[in-house]
């Protein structure tokens, strides 16, 4: 069959990415087909767009068919996949995304609550699942945690800070305007520190009687990392787990030393790779969406052709929100 799918020919800026009409063969054997009916949009399609990030997105063969994750409805089923069922609603993370159909090895697939929106899980499962990670299993947040959370009026900050909080943890968060400061305190963030005109590490040492937090996530890298070794408590962990400023580059083992600290740079894919955690995983996240616990708010819609105002939209640093392609 054929399908439309937003592909590069070389790395570069948003312009690089284009509408090509593709064949599409399969499914597989052990997959599915997939239509997809919203498409989140990320900073991992930025990188790869880019092509010079190096860690799991490093480069593939052109040309690339863009995207890491959608929702939709299964339409048809390979050889030897048993358990699913032609027009049930799944999400996944993998490959080939921004189409309107897609080939998904079966293993892969979540099964959609009913609960729970094409809108929210085409927005929140790709951060639903980090944030599950990075809160529940990497570092345990609950009462008595103080979290500070880098961004924490964007698309992570946001689940980050409303799951945080729901878990008991004292969120504190960065952002780089006071708009964005009235988002996060809106999502969980009792203390939001405007890193664009004050210096968080003081003010976090500051927040708390000069210990510092106990866990930083990080998603902003080459801006706000060392500054974050200067305001986490001894033996507390920071969590690289993104870098929309830019890579963090090389840094002297020793900032580490004094305050035993614990560095590391996660990605989802080690934390769901074993399809038991997956599934606990995803368990744990489609509870929260599906209970209303947290606000999922959704921000620009784009259809499939404007994926170039989209990925536009993300780097302007101005999304609030996380942002979907409609086929
Ligand atoms: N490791 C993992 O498992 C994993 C999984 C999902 C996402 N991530 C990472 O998490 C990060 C956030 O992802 P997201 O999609 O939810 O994006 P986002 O947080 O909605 O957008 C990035 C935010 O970073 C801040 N920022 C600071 N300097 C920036 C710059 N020079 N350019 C652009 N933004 C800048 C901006 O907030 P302010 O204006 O408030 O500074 C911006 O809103 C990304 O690096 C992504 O790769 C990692």
């Amino acid at each position: 069959m054929k399908a439309r799918a937003i592909r590069i020919h070389k790395h570069g800026g948003p312009d690089v990415m284009q509408l090509d009409e593709v064949d599409l063969a399969g499914p597989e054997p052990g997959q599915v087909r997939v239509k997809n009916t919203c498409i989140g949009v990320n900073y991992a399609d930025i990188y790869e767009r880019e092509g010079d990030h190096g860690g799991p997105h490093s480069a593939k063969e052109m040309p690339i068919t863009m995207g890491h994750m959608a929702v939709g409805v299964i339409d048809a089923i390979g050889e030897g996949v048993s358990g699913r069922r032609n027009g049930e609603r799944v999400g996944y993370i993998g490959p080939d995304s921004y189409a309107d159909y897609t080939n998904v090895q079966a293993a892969r697939l979540f099964s959609l609550p009913d609960a729970v929106s094409d809108l929210v899980a085409g927005g929140y499962l790709l951060r639903g699942l980090t944030a599950e990670y990075l809160l529940r299993r990497l570092y345990k947040v609950g009462p008595g945690t103080t979290a500070l959370v880098h961004a924490a009026a964007g698309g992570m900050g946001l689940i980050l800070g409303e799951w945080g909080s729901l878990l008991g943890a004292r969120m504190i968060g960065t952002v780089s305007s006071p708009e964005k400061a009235e988002v996060a305190r809106a999502h969980g963030y009792e203390t939001v520190i405007n890193y664009s005109s004050e210096d968080f590490a003081v003010r976090t040492l500051a927040e708390t009687n000069g210990t510092g937090a106990d866990v930083i996530y990080d998603g902003v890298g080459k801006m706000a990392f060392l500054k974050s070794l200067d305001c986490i408590r001894p033996r507390g962990m920071v969590i690289s787990y993104g870098t929309a400023s830019g890579n963090v580059g090389e840094f002297d083992l020793q900032r580490l030393h004094s305050k035993s600290i614990i560095v590391t740079r996660p990605t989802l894919r080690s934390w769901i790779a074993d399809p038991e955690e997956a599934a606990l995983a995803s368990k744990a996240l489609f509870d929260v969406l599906s209970g209303g616990e947290i606000q999922t708010p959704i921000g620009k819609q784009f259809s499939l052709d404007q994926a170039v105002e989209a990925h536009r939209h993300l780097e302007s640093r101005s999304a609030t929100a996380p942002i979907v392609l409609i086929p």
